[in-house]
């Protein structure tokens, strides 16, 4: 199997490895740059769970190998905050009850990230089509679009 050297800048940090060229840019992203807030769920492009920015524009990491993202800028949800401080959007989710188990919430932030940075004063419906992708077991998405529209204004601004 071929192998190649892929450096990659994750959250500000450079991360490089040697990879099989077949290697994911999630399995990349978890297991080599060790972000494990990137989620696996289908690994096939339909629930969202995987998605990172590259670049800036959201993008799903399953579906994509690792060597495309050589040479790029990304950032998971490890990039957005912290515990001591959150990033707004993720501020809101906490008061909106926008998650329960978490799995889908790191897609779902950053997929937000993007909408706001293309529509900063989203409607509910924009809301709805930019996380349509991005699939909840759990919350029935109503806290979900709350969340991002009453973090829209603090992104705004920030
Ligand atoms: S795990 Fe990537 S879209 Fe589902
Ligand atoms: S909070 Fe559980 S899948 Fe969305």
């Amino acid at each position: 199997m071929d192998r190649r050297t892929v450096s990659v800048t994750v959250n500000g940090r450079r991360c490089a490895a040697e990879v099989d060229v077949r290697k994911t840019l999630a399995d990349f992203l978890r297991e080599d740059a060790g972000f494990t807030g990137v989620h696996v769920g289908c690994e096939h492009g339909v629930c969202g769970a995987c998605s990172v920015l590259m670049d800036g524009e959201v993008v799903r990491s399953c579906i994509l190998f690792a060597v495309q993202a050589d040479g790029h800028e990304i950032v998971t949800v490890e990039g957005l905050g912290n515990e001591d401080a959150l990033n707004p959007l993720q501020q809101a989710f906490v008061e909106h009850h926008a998650l329960q188990c978490g799995f889908c919430t790191p897609g779902m932030l950053l997929a937000a990230v993007d909408l706001l940075k293309h529509c900063p004063e989203p409607t509910e419906a924009q809301v709805r089509e930019a996380l349509s992708g991005n699939l909840c077991m759990c919350t029935g998405y109503a806290n979900i679009v709350r969340a991002v529209r009453a973090a829209a204004p603090s992104v705004r601004s920030g």
